[in-house]
């Protein structure tokens, strides 16, 4: 990517494209429906040492492609709006960063397949778990043969009561916003299964429920209070735009699940057993391959526990760069053979050291990859319709085609699936 680009959606994540994008002198404009949290980006900026740009309310966007004729639009606003930025872009021939997931609904996904088709301009996602230099790794070993063909994959991963309530606060809780966990938070889980098994799901079930946030119940150990943190207090405090970022997790009006389980048949025949939890006590994850050769673990622990108001608990949600390194482990267990862990590269920044990866594959020259990190159209479709199918699971009780909603999207015909037992 080259060229000047025009950032949508000034919140925190915003933060990792803007800084991104001034260091390389590529910074052009902002647009956003709140002109308070575009204030505090420039502010920012020049704080940083940085020349601040324009800001541009976000009502007529089309108007400020025309004014801004960016290269690349950065899109980083609530999840059910990406669509209509990211068309927007492509019809103006730009090049598009979107922010995962790509859309929350199969039809938004079909309107970005088809603009993309028409359009110089492509679309990058910003699925920065693949550049975790951990995961990194175990594409690496699956990738050369280190357990033989996968039978299949169990993930579970366990949100914490600080970061998991966060999801209850603010617009993440309606599902029209953002799809649910299912879709907002499980799209990286479910590119990470699709990259690491290089495959399409084929079918999907899935079973949740809000079972720890329910309204009325819950205690003062759930406030959050932004004051607690400068960085949230300047973005969100006094709720401008009418945004409130501190809503009560157990208020009435969550639509989304807290406690979701899905089961997927992936296009190789490898099968996914997953399970989120949103009211943990610790926050990691824990992912096993099994293999026609053995097996390989991944366990990454993020955070063990916080104590309430604390300054640990307040780091961990404005997404501080003072967060402890997450402790992860690798082990492979072959067949008839003693078990060996594996040695991990060192984790240096946020995301386990991926976002400034990602940031460097977009914004700087690509660099040959043989392990094929950079995220496009496709990939960003994939992973969406795993969360849709399992959306329309709960909803319907039944088994849902995921390889006919691909199908219906892209128009294409997806391979039946082709490993042991199909
Ligand atoms: N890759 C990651 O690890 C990661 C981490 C956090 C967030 N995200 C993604 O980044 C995006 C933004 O998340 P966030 O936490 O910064 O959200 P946020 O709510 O903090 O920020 C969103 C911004 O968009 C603005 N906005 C709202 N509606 C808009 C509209 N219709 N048009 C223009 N601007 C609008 C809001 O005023 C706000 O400034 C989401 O899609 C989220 O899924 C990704």
């Amino acid at each position: 990517m080259t060229g000047g680009a025009l950032v949508v959606g000034l919140g925190s994540r915003a933060e990792l494209w803007v800084r991104g994008l001034a260091a390389r002198g590529r910074l052009a404009a902002f647009c956003d429906t709140t002109g308070q949290r575009m204030r505090v980006h420039n502010e920012w900026l020049t704080e940083a040492g940085y020349p601040p740009v324009p800001e541009y309310p976000a009502g007529d966007f089309p108007d400020v492609l025309r004014r801004v004729r960016p290269e690349t639009v950065v899109v980083c606003t609530p999840d059910s709006t990406h669509a209509g930025y990211v068309v927007a872009a492509l019809g103006a021939g730009c090049d598009v960063v979107v922010e995962k997931p790509l859309a929350t609904t199969a039809e938004d996904l079909r309107r970005i397949f088809l603009a993309e088709r028409a359009s110089a301009g492509r679309v990058r996602v910003g699925f920065n778990y693949r550049y975790n230099p951990v995961h990194a790794k175990v594409k690496e070993l699956l990738a050369s043969g280190v357990i033989g063909e996968i039978g299949s994959v169990h993930f579970e991963w366990c949100l914490d009561t600080h970061h998991g309530a966060d999801y209850f606060r603010r617009w993440h809780r309606d599902k029209r916003r953002s799809g649910g966990l299912l879709v907002h938070k499980s799209a990286h889980h479910f590119d990470l299964v699709s990259w690491w098994l290089d495959a399409e799901p084929v079918r999907v079930f899935a079973e949740g429920r809000l079972f720890h946030y329910r309204p009325g119940t819950g205690d003062g150990r759930f406030a959050l209070e932004l004051t607690d943190s400068p960085r949230l207090e300047r973005l969100y405090g006094g709720a401008p735009g009418g945004y409130r970022r501190d809503l009560s997790p157990f208020d009435p009006g969550v639509s989304i699940e807290d406690d979701v389980a899905v089961v997927a048949r992936f296009r190789t025949g490898a099968s996914l057993t997953y399970h989120l939890t949103a009211y943990s006590p610790w926050e990691g994850y824990r992912v096993s391959f099994n293999g026609a050769g053995g097996r390989l673990e991944l366990v990454v622990q993020e955070s063990e526990w916080a104590r309430p108001g604390s300054a640990q608990a307040a780091a961990r949600l404005s997404g501080s760069p003072d967060i402890p390194p997450p402790v992860s482990t690798v082990t492979v267990r072959p067949q008839w053979n003693r078990p060996y862990r594996v040695e991990l590269p060192p984790v240096d920044g946020a995301h386990g050291g991926g976002d400034v990866r990602l940031l460097a594959d977009v914004l700087d020259e690509p660099a040959a990859d043989p392990l094929g990190r950079a995220a496009g159209l496709r990939d960003g479709i994939r992973s969406a319709v795993i969360g849709l199918c399992a959306n329309e699971s709960i909803a319907t009780g039944g088994v849902v085609d995921a390889a006919a909603a691909l199908r219906r999207i892209t128009g294409e015909p997806v391979a039946a699936p082709e490993g042991r037992r199909g």
